[in-house]
């Protein structure tokens, strides 16, 4: 595919190298929150439908995203948080169980599992990584196979670690985690958007994104797919939407003890948000129609170079197979200035993160390779 900056209104006196951090807006996703705004002016051309009909289109949209053969196994959600407080409330735990996650693993993929385990006595087991940068993504990866044990409920992980793009293999997790029946919750807010992810493939007991960054979407709306494991679970919350037959707004009061189908009681509250949710969608429509596997090749076609000329300049980056091409750390070497390193890019208006010890490098579709380039020059200087 063919960079689309044409699509994006990014300010040209930088260069933006951090959709880890926040994706921007399209166009056309700022034209579909432009019109959400106004609809309200008019509160009467809202109808009843509208209250179910753009959801249902967008969980249409992201299940094709990510394979998911039933839309409604998706879910939209305020927060990565909110996604997995659903799963931890539906998590059977008890005295000597275990959860496993990753080091330094973002804290909304943390915190539930924490006080899952606080309250029922059971262990979290942090894998973290070998001190070593040889074959330090396979090790990883197989100490995190090592560690799943009989005893593992849970294993919730990233598809790509949020601070240095590590990529973690799913499918042998997946595989370990069925042979000893523990669930995987998987943390696709840094990867699902601008990496193939394959539902029926993974099969994940849940798959949770933020949606305000490799979805292009705005803040405060994420995706959600929930497996048949939490069939039947309680919701975090009681939404009058979510109960069976809502579509009848007349008889509300009427309350009805059975759920929407599907994962839908998962659904967070006033679902139908007609500013975010029209957002979202032409974000995920975009993508569906340029497809992650052409994004990642965008972003690998933009970088392989420029990452053997920062390891010839003494820098370490992850083997290819072991990270992400839209998402990397790059390690500096004993001779490298890191406070002298971020005032050079903070002078040339580069923008990346700082992410423990690694500068974090997230590219997307709208960087140019010039821009890449300059990076790379800066940094090789
Ligand atoms: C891996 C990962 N998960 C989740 C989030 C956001 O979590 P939440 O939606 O709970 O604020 C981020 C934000 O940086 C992230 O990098």
């Amino acid at each position: 595919m063919d960079c689309k900056k044409s699509d994006f209104q990014l300010n040209h006196s930088f260069t933006y190298l951090n959709c880890a951090y926040m994706s921007p807006l399209m166009k056309r996703v700022e034209e579909a929150g432009h019109a959400g705004v106004e609809r309200k002016r008019n509160p009467f051309n809202i109808s009843p439908e509208e209250f179910f009909g753009e959801t249902e289109t967008l969980r249409g949209e992201f299940a094709k995203l990510i394979n998911a053969s039933d839309p409604k196994r998706v879910v939209t959600i305020p927060s990565v948080s909110y996604g997995m407080a659903n799963v931890a409330k539906n998590l059977p735990l008890s005295q000597g169980d275990n959860i496993i996650v990753v080091g330094e693993q973002f804290p909304s993929n943390v915190y539930p599992w924490m006080k899952a385990a606080d309250n029922n006595n059971a262990e979290i087991i942090t894998i973290t990584p070998p001190d070593t940068k040889k074959d330090r993504g396979k090790t990883w990866n197989q100490l995190i196979l090592e560690a799943i044990n009989a005893n593992t409920k849970l294993v919730a992980v990233a598809n790509v670690h949020w601070a240095d793009g590590t990529l973690f293999d799913l499918k042998k997790i997946r595989e370990r985690t069925h042979e000893v029946g523990a669930r995987l919750a998987i943390d696709g807010t840094q990867s699902v958007g601008a990496l193939p992810f394959d539902v029926e493939e993974i099969k994940p007991d849940a798959l949770i994104c933020a949606g305000y960054k490799w979805l292009m979407g705005p803040y405060s709306i994420g995706m959600a797919y929930y497996g048949p494991a939490l069939d039947g679970g309680e919701p975090v919350e009681e939404n009058w939407i979510n109960r069976y037959e809502s579509e009848d707004f007349s008889n509300l009061v009427n309350y009805n003890d059975q759920y929407q189908p599907g994962a839908l009681r998962y659904e967070v509250g006033e679902h139908s948000n007609f500013i975010l949710v029209p957002m979202l969608l032409e974000a995920v429509r975009q993508l569906n129609e340029w497809g992650p596997a052409n994004i990642q090749q965008y972003c690998k076609d933009l970088t392989s170079t420029g990452i053997e000329n920062l390891k010839f300049a003494g820098y370490w980056v992850e083997d290819e197979a072991y990270r992400g091409s839209h998402l990397f750390g790059i390690r500096l070497g004993d001779h490298h200035d890191l406070e002298g390193i971020k005032e050079t890019l903070n002078r040339e208006n580069i923008l990346v993160s700082f992410r423990g010890d690694s500068i974090r490098v997230s590219p997307n579709v709208y960087n140019t390779q010039e821009e890449f380039d300059k990076l790379i020059r800066v940094l090789c200087a």
